[in-house]
């Protein structure tokens, strides 16, 4: 049967750092805290769009599959920070990649979506209804991100990345999936006026920012992340052993060290790059794969695991097997522009709006 494997990827991240020192500059927050409860470091923030972020990922993507845009045939974006409602961020980066062959759509499934997508797409070639399709996870997450609320501020940062799928007949591909949905719990993860229901006039901004219940996501994480995992690599029946790698949704490193116990994995065979970029939703794994590439830690046939969980609460996992190449056709040399504020100057809306007083 036709599978669908992974020919390119790329990632985009934007120059702007927010370190946990910049934190403790202006919130009750400490570095300490952070890199012990979370992994992170530091984060990115974009001076650009979701969609310019999708766009800059896709050509390098495409170009590490030896595609142009016209070669494509299906543009799907994870994000849950789109540009706009309408149009779709797909549908603008079909036009600034110039993909004028590709249909385009957005999907939503948090920091699930980028897994979501993969199958989405991986069964649109299954089906042979396309033959090219782009994938993308990007986030400009820190649009909602209220910096007076430190429980959720210090976790979300900014970012891109891609990844082409097309048609194969040999033992590479997409193995297992499985996708999930536990919406009883959405109000521990949510962005409550943000929609329909909002009240446009008299929502406090704090109904616009990012509200998480914690430690309830991070319990439920635990169990649904190390669940699916487990789950899709019986379905893919190989050996426990015959993982190779596990590129997990960065959102926590205790959560990732969980998933990674479930599975006995070794942290050698473990990607982990949250201390980089913090949590970037449905971009964090496509960034991720596309640095194991960078580091050789990919080797070809390699039984890779995904796993995500998130806003919904959503999770999803799948087992991929890579092909023979793991190095990139070509490279792209577009990129971003450069910044022409600080990275303090970009957040200066967020501290404006949702009141953060000066320490
Ligand atoms: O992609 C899905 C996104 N969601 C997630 O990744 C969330 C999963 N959950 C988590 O990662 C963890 O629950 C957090 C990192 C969000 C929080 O860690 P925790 O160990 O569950 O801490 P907590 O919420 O139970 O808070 C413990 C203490 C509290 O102080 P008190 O009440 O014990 O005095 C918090 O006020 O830590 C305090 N705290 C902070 N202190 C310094 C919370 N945030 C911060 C902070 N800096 N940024």
């Amino acid at each position: 049967m036709t599978n669908a494997a992974i020919t390119g990827w790329g990632k985009a991240l934007p120059p702007s750092v927010l370190s946990n020192e910049d934190l403790e500059s202006f919130m009750d927050t400490s570095d300490e805290w952070i890199t012990s409860r979370t992994g992170i470091k530091e984060r990115r923030i974009s001076h650009v769009e979701t969609s310019d972020m999708a766009t800059i990922a896709a050509h390098r993507a495409l170009a590490a599959a030896g595609l142009e845009p016209h070669d494509v045939d299906l543009i799907i974006v994870a994000t849950c920070s789109p540009d706009t409602l309408i149009p779709s961020a797909a549908a603008y980066v079909q036009a600034k990649l110039g993909a004028k062959n590709a249909g385009a759509v957005d999907l939503n499934a948090a920091c699930s979506g980028f897994i979501y997508s993969l199958v989405f797409g991986a069964n649109m070639i299954r089906g042979g209804t396309h033959k090219r399709v782009l994938v993308i996870g990007a986030e400009k997450l820190h649009y909602y991100m209220d910096f007076t609320d430190r429980t959720t501020s210090v976790l979300f940062g900014d970012g891109a990345g891609a990844v082409v799928l097309e048609p194969t007949d040999g033992d590479e591909g997409l193995l297992s999936s499985e996708l999930g949905m536990d919406g009883d719990a959405s109000e521990s993860l949510c962005i409550p006026g943000y929609g329909t229901r909002g009240d446009r006039v008299a929502d406090a901004p704090s109904e616009v920012g990012v509200r998480m219940d914690g430690p309830e996501v991070f319990r439920r994480a635990v169990t649904m992340m190390g669940g699916a995992s487990v789950r899709v690599v019986e379905k893919a029946g190989i050996a426990f052993e015959a993982v190779d790698i596990l590129i997990p949704h960065q959102a926590n490193q205790r959560i990732i060290d969980a998933t990674a116990r479930k599975l006995k994995l070794p942290s050698e065979r473990v990607f982990m790059n949250i201390g980089d970029y913090g949590n970037t939703s449905a971009a964090t794994i496509p960034i991720a794969l596309t640095e194991a590439l960078e580091q050789g830690r990919i080797r070809p046939g390699a039984n890779i695991v995904f796993a995500a969980f998130g806003g919904g609460l959503s999770w999803a996992a799948a087992v991929l097997r890579w092909g023979q190449r793991t190095e990139p056709l070509g490279t792209s040399d577009v990129d971003f522009p450069p910044a022409d504020r600080t990275t303090l100057e970009l957040l200066q809306p967020n501290f404006d709006f949702f009141g953060l007083e000066p320490q």
